[in-house]
């Protein structure tokens, strides 16, 4: 008759493999609540490329002004009103531009073309890439390629003095996130540089009126 081998501690030979066998299960289930929750974890902070910045309402240019240079988080802050432009300065209109394109963006500081970081040349009232010599309006629509479409934009949110959220910039039918009407009552900007749009593809900015640029 076949007899359990007892181990020195007490245990079966079976009930040992049992005790393994348990403890591996575990050390698995441990290891893979570890990585659930490692991911669930936020990966930015605030105020880190990647997360939310959050900015005085002061830091909005005028409207049509050149834009506000925010390094540390990689994009420019604008706000545009193509209705009120005067002479050349900035927001020229395309001949096939119709709508009103008003309110508040942020653009990010990356050429659309390979990458590039391309700068606001204040003399010419555009962004412009060293590159390979694209440019953009002062709201990211593409003046001159080889960029293949407009400047990439994070989501926006006006705040009020309670930090509750009183706007947000919403998807527009191309796919990008329009600019947004800044309430009156806005004491904050809220910038989300983990939520990016692409520009849009929409055809080069090349027939102005009055001339310009
Ligand atoms: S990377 Fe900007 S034009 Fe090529």
């Amino acid at each position: 008759m076949a007899t359990a081998t007892v181990s020195p501690g007490g245990l079966t030979r079976r009930e040992f493999l049992y005790y393994i066998w348990g403890a591996s299960i575990a050390l698995v289930t441990i290891e893979m609540t570890g990585l659930l929750v490692w991911f669930m974890l936020p990966r930015f902070r605030e105020g880190e490329f990647g997360g939310a910045f959050r900015l005085p309402i002061d830091d909005l240019p005028e409207v049509n002004a050149p834009p506000f240079n925010f390094p540390d988080g990689r994009f420019w802050l604008v706000n545009v009103d193509n209705e009120v432009m005067v002479g050349c300065e900035r927001m020229w209109n395309a001949d096939e531009e119709e709508s009103t394109i008003k309110g508040a963006a942020a653009i990010y500081k990356v050429c659309t073309h390979l990458g590039c970081i391309y700068a606001w040349v204040d003399a010419n009232n555009r962004y412009e890439c060293p590159c390979h010599g694209s440019k953009y309006r002062l709201d990211g629509r593409r003046i001159e390629d080889p960029a293949p479409r407009d400047l990439d934009r994070f989501k926006l949110a006006a705040l009020d003095e309670n930090d509750t959220v009183i706007a947000e910039s919403e998807i527009s039918s191309d796919g990008t996130y329009d600019t947004l009407t800044i309430p009156p009552n806005a004491a904050f900007l809220l910038i989300d540089t983990g939520d990016k749009k692409q520009g849009t593809g929409q055809p080069l900015l090349d027939n102005f009126h009055q001339g310009c640029p």
